[in-house]
């Protein structure tokens, strides 16, 4: 045995495949995680003890958790956000951070249309209803001719735009990363600033990494600038918009309705949120399927891999790490 690495991320984990097979021929012994959530930093620690990788979900990575985890190499996110890793911390240690970018993109883009035509016919809504011997039947809104606001057209971005476009969508977005101009053409989408793509859309979708620039962006002033009739969906991260200011906008009827498939505290416990008929929630399962999780955790497994053997990934969200004379990792 090479030694030990960790594996917290849950479809991973469950979901047997050559992404585990790769890891094991290689000649490491895969640990789980004992919990069926993502990890608080506290939590994290103890397990990371002796590992030579992570392949980490949601977890929270800390400092001292770092310090303490002296065999740890690599962190290879199995998925693409690594707003909960303290990165800077990690580049220090002289560990190398991998995401694997592309791999979700498809899965993540078809929940997001899958909740925009949740809301706009209220599928989840009349489901509870029929089950509970309803038969009412409230009018929906189609969704050509109609506006769909895209915050970030980075890779899911434009995954959903392309989509919408199919439903005859016109479709707007703002971007603090500009997209190319070959692809904006190719999309057909007009640009906005934030406060005018939020008045003129029907739908707003949020698909941005959080960060310092980015937390909570959606707050009670911009859910203002939204049409009462307009509906939000967050299929990125629960801590771009401010739940509680959702919640009483949704109350007042000052939004028709939202989803969210991520929270910013996962999972969301007593919620304001989801004591709302016009808010539907999913278990951030964007890129919980079974193409995804063969895809992305192929991907995780090659990067941990990777730099495990001295090589260098392509997708290293710290790459400042190989010019530090302490890389954990050999170099090739
Ligand atoms: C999760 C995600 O990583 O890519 C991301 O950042 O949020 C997801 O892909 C995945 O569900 C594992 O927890």
């Amino acid at each position: 045995m090479k030694g030990k690495i960790l594996v917290t991320a849950r479809s991973f984990q469950k979901m047997e495949g050559p992404h585990q097979e790769i890891l094991r021929e290689a000649g490491y012994e895969l640990v789980g995680s004992p919990l069926d959530r993502p990890l608080e930093a506290m939590e994290l620690e103890p397990l990371l003890e002796g590992a030579e990788a992570a392949i980490l979900g949601l977890d929270a990575v800390s400092r001292p958790a770092l310090e303490k985890a002296e065999r740890l190499k690599v962190i290879s996110r199995f998925g693409v956000g690594v707003d909960r890793i303290d990165l800077r911390a990690a580049t220090d240690l002289g560990i190398v951070v991998t995401v694997t970018p592309g791999a979700n993109s498809v899965a993540v883009a078809e929940l997001t249309i899958g909740l925009i035509i949740a809301l706009a016919r209220q599928i989840p809504q009349h489901d509870r209803q029929v089950r509970a011997g309803g038969w009412d039947r409230a009018p929906g809104s189609e969704l050509q001719g109609t506006t769909l606001g895209l915050v970030g057209l980075g890779r899911i971005g434009s995954e959903v735009a392309r989509r919408a476009a199919a439903f005859g969508m016109r479709i707007l977005f703002t971007d603090p990363a500009p997209p190319s101009a070959d692809l904006v053409a190719g999309l057909g989408a007009e640009p906005r600033d934030l406060n005018e793509l939020l008045a003129e859309s029907d739908v707003v979708s949020l698909h941005l990494p959080l960060g310092e620039a980015t937390r909570g962006i959606i707050g009670a002033r911009e859910l203002g600038l939204m049409k009462r009739s307009a509906r939000l969906v967050n299929t990125s991260r629960g801590g771009l918009v401010d739940e509680g200011a959702l919640a009483d906008a949704l109350r007042a009827g000052r939004l028709a309705g939202a989803a969210a498939d991520a929270f910013e505290s996962e999972p969301p416990g007593d919620n304001p949120l989801l004591a709302l008929g016009n808010f539907v929630a999913t278990p951030h399962i964007g890129s919980v399927t079974v193409q995804t999780t063969l895809r992305m955790g192929r991907m995780a497994a090659e990067n941990a891999l990777a730099v495990l053997s001295g090589l260098r990934p392509e997708h290293v969200v710290n790459p400042e790490v190989y010019s530090r004379k302490q890389l954990r990792a050999a170099r090739a």
